[in-house]
């Protein structure tokens, strides 16, 4: 069983390839479906983006609350460059076997512009030689440790990922501009459900994982965040992937 939490596509897209590789099947974390029994699993696996060098807290706690198993173990987080101690850290949390970072496009709007065309499918396709390999050595259960972790992990890991945790998540910022026509996708899209269309317009409740879903999948790109997103480009692996949608 594969657990993935994915704002963008990318994990889930990780997280479905290896599960084909490797005979197993994914469960959404963020779906309201009853988290199924694991114990006579073959493999446990996690798939999440990396937020601000660590885990994302939904997965955290995910994996916090599921039960311990003897089965293979595994994690892996895509990123867009590097995932500093993420990886070291989710062991802690629940023992994972083997370890991988896989870097795909980047969906982080906020802090800068998305891959251009180019560079999203030249990760993509990078992923994809990637992935065979890592699902390869699941099913030989070779623990392996491999990751781009990037210099100064131990600040990145430590007090920025804390910071993002504390100040960085407020959904204060999302606004819906006049291009809105409040077809409810991001309200459908939201993975926490913290947005409700009222009077034809999404409003954010206060809790947000800032996974950019709302920002990045909005049809009609009337979804900002602050003036650091006005004019930037949007990012979902849809985008790329014809059979993603
Ligand atoms: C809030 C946030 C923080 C991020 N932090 C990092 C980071 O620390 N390092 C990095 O390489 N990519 C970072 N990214 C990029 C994503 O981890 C990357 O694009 C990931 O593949 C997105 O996965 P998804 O499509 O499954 O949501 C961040 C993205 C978001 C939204």
């Amino acid at each position: 069983m594969i657990f993935y939490f994915s704002g963008t596509g990318n994990s889930k897209w990780v997280a479905e390839k290896i599960a084909e590789n490797i005979g197993d099947r994914v469960f959404d974390i963020s779906s309201k479906e009853n988290i199924p029994d694991v114990e006579n699993e073959n493999y446990i696996g996690f798939v999440f983006p990396v937020y601000a060098w660590g885990a994302p807290e939904i997965m955290i706690s995910f994996a916090q609350n599921l039960g311990k198993v003897d089965s293979f173990t595994f994690a892996v987080c895509t990123c867009g460059e590097n995932v500093g101690y993420a990886l070291k850290k989710f062991s802690k949390v629940y023992r994972t076997d083997s370890n991988y970072s896989i870097v795909m496009p980047n969906n982080y709007i906020v802090g800068s512009d998305p891959d251009n065309k180019e560079d999203a499918i030249r990760k993509i396709k990078n992923a994809e030689i990637e992935i065979k390999e890592i699902s390869g050595e699941i099913k030989n259960r070779k623990y392996t440790y491999r990751a781009e972790e990037g210099s100064f992990s131990w600040i990145k890991s430590g007090i920025v990922n804390l910071g993002f945790n504390k100040f960085a998540r407020s959904t204060k910022s999302f606004y819906a501009t006049e291009k809105c026509i409040g077809c409810g996708v991001c309200e459908r899209n939201c993975p926490i459900k913290t947005i409700h269309i009222e009077n034809g317009k999404p409003v954010w409740g206060k809790e947000c994982r800032q996974c950019l879903k709302c920002i990045n999948e909005c049809p009609m790109c009337a979804i900002e965040y602050g003036k650091a997103t006005v004019g930037r480009n949007r990012y979902n692996i849809g985008m790329y992937i014809e059979d993603e949608k």
